[in-house]
């Protein structure tokens, strides 16, 4: 099985994370997403076109009914939560405004949201990243408020930062070729762009008190069913996969230069490609038969979500992908299951004493 990379720095950020769990301070985390992480930010957005609060969503999550997750059961982010033994943290926009949930941990991922303000236009409504980060500095008021200054910069030291963004960038706009970015840019000038807005974007978070950051790279987008709908036979779509590898090249060059300019940043990069790559390739290997098309038999081209009238799978463990664009609960559990055991992996802590090794 392919592992997820990990750099060395991720899996000491995420050890010092488990250590805190272990101790009595609960680990406090801060989720800025898309689609992939959202967990229901978007059914507060009136117009919001970019919503999944409706069957088949959520079929298989507790109760069984669609919470605004963008898959059948579990986001990552949810897995990785139960495995640090603290609850998923709620979406921003269900809090009230003196919650005490901001100091417990939130999640501000909205599908439809990308790196640029402009991407994801016709849905109307989602949380650009910048608006997820404006959300955050004001969170960071409301702890300030609750705690004091001193007490809420330590806080938000302290917690950790999952950052999961960009797919969207892609998929709902520079892939849209009657949108003006397309049109506007070539590709390297698009990736530079996104670099030079995330630059600022970290920027921000540092400056708002976030120290330990993890960015997720994106996935090999030209395989996603939308996607792979776009080629004649329905292959993988290369050039795109060989655009997202660039963005993500452009993105760890970028983390490694602000850990240097700034001061305590312990930014770090989640390789995903890989992984989600061999999975797709591989599908048997992980105990799944299908990952060309989704379990939903959806119509991508009115949009690729699994509508209520759309029909399902009749095994959804079988499928690699839920809707058009997104993972199903099982491929989900597959990679937030690698992601910790390549950290365990890299765990350089006092091995238990061997067994004896047999004799032949
Ligand atoms: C995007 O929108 C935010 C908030 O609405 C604004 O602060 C920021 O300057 C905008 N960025 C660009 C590149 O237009
Ligand atoms: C998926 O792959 C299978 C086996 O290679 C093939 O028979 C099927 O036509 C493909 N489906 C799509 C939608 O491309």
């Amino acid at each position: 099985m392919a592992m997820l990379g990990l750099p060395a720095a991720l899996a000491v950020l995420i050890i010092t994370a488990m250590a805190a769990v272990a101790s009595a301070a609960p680990l406090v985390t801060y989720i800025f997403g898309d689609s992939l992480t959202e967990v229901g930010n978007n059914n507060h957005l009136q117009y919001s076109l970019a919503k999944s609060n409706f069957p088949w969503y959520g079929v298989d999550y507790t109760g069984g009914r669609a919470t605004g997750r963008f898959t059948n059961g579990r986001t990552i982010g949810d897995i990785i939560s139960e495995k640090l033994g603290i609850p998923s943290p709620p979406p921003y926009l269900s809090l009230s405004q003196n919650d005490d949930a901001f100091l417990t941990g939130v999640n501000y991922a909205s599908g439809g949201a990308g790196i640029l303000n402009e991407t994801g236009l016709y849905f109307i409504q989602r949380l650009s990243f910048d608006d997820q980060i404006r959300m955050f500095e004001k969170t960071k008021e409301v702890i300030k408020a609750k705690i004091g200054g001193v007490a809420a910069n330590k806080h938000c030291n302290e917690a950790m930062y999952f950052i999961g963004i960009g797919s969207n960038d892609y998929v709902n706009n520079f892939l849209q070729p009657f949108l003006a970015d397309s049109q506007q840019y070539t590709h390297d000038e698009f990736v530079e762009l996104m670099i030079s807005t995330l630059d600022q974007q970290f920027t921000r978070l540092y400056q708002a008190g976030a120290r330990k950051m993890v960015f997720h790279g994106l996935g090999p987008l030209g395989c996603i069913p939308s996607q792979r709908v776009k080629s004649k036979k329905g292959q993988c779509l290369k050039q795109v996969n060989q655009w997202v590898l660039q963005f993500n090249y452009r993105v760890q060059k970028l983390l490694t230069s602000l850990n240097r300019r700034l001061p305590g940043a312990q930014l770090a990069f989640a390789d995903t490609y890989p992984a989600v790559l061999d999975l797709i390739d591989n599908p048997h290997n992980y105990g799944f038969k299908i990952s060309n098309t989704s379990c939903c038999n959806v119509d991508t081209s009115i949009g690729g979500l699994c509508l209520p009238n759309s029909k399902m799978c009749s095994n959804r463990r079988e499928y690699v992908f839920w809707d058009a664009f997104h993972p199903s609960d099982a491929a989900n559990a597959v990679l937030a299951d690698q992601l910790f055991s390549s950290l365990f992996s890299g765990l350089h802590s006092p091995a238990p004493a061997p067994a004896p090794a047999p004799y032949h």
